[in-house]
């Protein structure tokens, strides 16, 4: 009795000393998980394009994603599902032999657990920030594969049931797509290592659905049919892949014709389809009507995904243009997520929801 009295009049007197202290923004952080700033009127994406079971999602960065309460309204106001842009990598985790790190991870797992967000886990397997232990490491081809039983395992069952969708293996194609490309387990296991990634992760949660993900350079989509030609020879030949993730890192150019032609070709295979990190940098410099094509292609790849059943997952690849990871990785581009760095969102946001919001309806009016 006593103690809870106490806490309502603590409580109330930081309120009281907060107003005074000018501001209620302050207020509103009292207590930890109170409502969140304002984050604008704007229509959210999660509200048309999550309506048909379909999870919409972002990419996030930890600090921004625990530190940033503007951030994490945002996100919380436009998606229902979370990637971690760097956090379950090997370089993040994995940080000796068979030492593992899962604080950050663990941290952002549980925010995002108490804001009602899936999370797709990515990635397992990536030839990219790996740590740099692993360099010096003379793998013979037996303890490449229990080094790769060990992370998978570890990841996997830490997160079972909380994570629902992996990416096993990321970018398993050379960048031209014509073959496999040589990585550590490639040149150590050999193209085994494909099939024992995703046993390692069925066993570690056999509920989880296993995704083999890529990137295409080309307009035409040939890197997309090889990654869907390889998911199928893998399911064919018994292993646990569910589906292929298309990534999606548009450069300003689209064929959405041979896009859907993709997503149609693995639907038939009985393959699901996820794009997995929708983006579309433009020059730094670009001005409105640049901003108003990027809008009619993220339109269309949002309809594109909207329009087929098989395609579960929509997620961008960073919340704002102040978030993304181009202009590091491409010098002299930028603008290319769906809100701006000001967090207001852009035509292309408005795009992606009419997108959605077209196709839901259409789906009514045909019954
Ligand atoms: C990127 C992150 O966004 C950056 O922060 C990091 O420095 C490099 O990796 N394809 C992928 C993602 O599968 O993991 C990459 O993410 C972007 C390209």
């Amino acid at each position: 009795m006593f103690a809870a009295s106490t806490t309502v009049v603590t409580r109330l007197a930081l309120v009281v000393a907060a107003v005074v202290a000018g501001g209620l923004a302050v207020a509103s952080t009292v207590g930890g998980d109170s409502p969140p700033p304002d984050v604008g009127g704007h229509e959210p994406l999660r509200a048309t394009a999550g309506a048909d079971q379909r999870f919409v999602g972002v990419a996030v960065g930890h600090d921004a994603f625990l530190g940033d309460e503007r951030f994490r309204s945002l996100v919380v106001h436009d998606f229902d599902t979370v990637t971690f842009e760097n956090e379950l990598k090997w370089s993040e985790v994995h940080v000796a032999p068979g030492e593992f790190d899962f604080a950050r991870a663990d941290a952002m797992l549980a925010r995002a657990e108490r804001d009602d967000l899936a999370v797709r886990g990515h990635t397992l397997v990536w030839h990219e920030q790996l740590p740099s232990w692993l360099d010096d490491a003379r793998l013979g081809r037996e303890q490449a594969i229990e080094l790769l039983r060990v992370h998978i395992s570890t990841v996997v069952s830490r997160y079972a049931g909380r994570v629902a969708h992996w990416d096993v293996v990321n970018e398993p194609l050379s960048h031209d797509g014509s073959g496999l490309r040589e990585t550590v387990w490639s040149r150590t296991i050999g193209d085994e290592y494909l099939s024992l990634a995703f046993e390692f992760a069925h066993e570690a949660d056999p509920t989880a659905r296993l995704f083999l993900n890529d990137y295409d350079g080309s307009v035409e989509g040939e890197k997309y049919d090889s990654l869907i030609d390889l998911a199928d020879r893998l399911r064919r030949d018994g292993v646990p892949v569910h589906g292929v993730g298309f990534q999606l890192h548009l450069d300003g150019r689209l064929d959405a014709t041979t896009l859907a032609g993709l997503v149609q070709r693995a639907s038939d295979l009985g393959l699901e389809v996820a794009f997995t990190e929708v983006d579309d940098r433009i020059p730094a410099d670009a001005g409105p009507a640049e901003l108003a094509r990027q809008a009619r292609r993220l339109g269309k790849v949002a309809s594109i995904c909207a329009a087929a059943p098989a395609c579960s997952t929509f997620v961008v690849w960073g919340l704002t243009d102040g978030h993304s990871w181009v202009p590091t990785a491409f010098p002299g581009y930028g603008h290319a997520t769906l809100f701006d760095a000001d967090f207001a969102p852009k035509p292309a946001h408005s795009a992606v929801v009419s997108a959605f919001t077209d196709a839901a309806d259409t789906q009514v009016e045909g019954g």
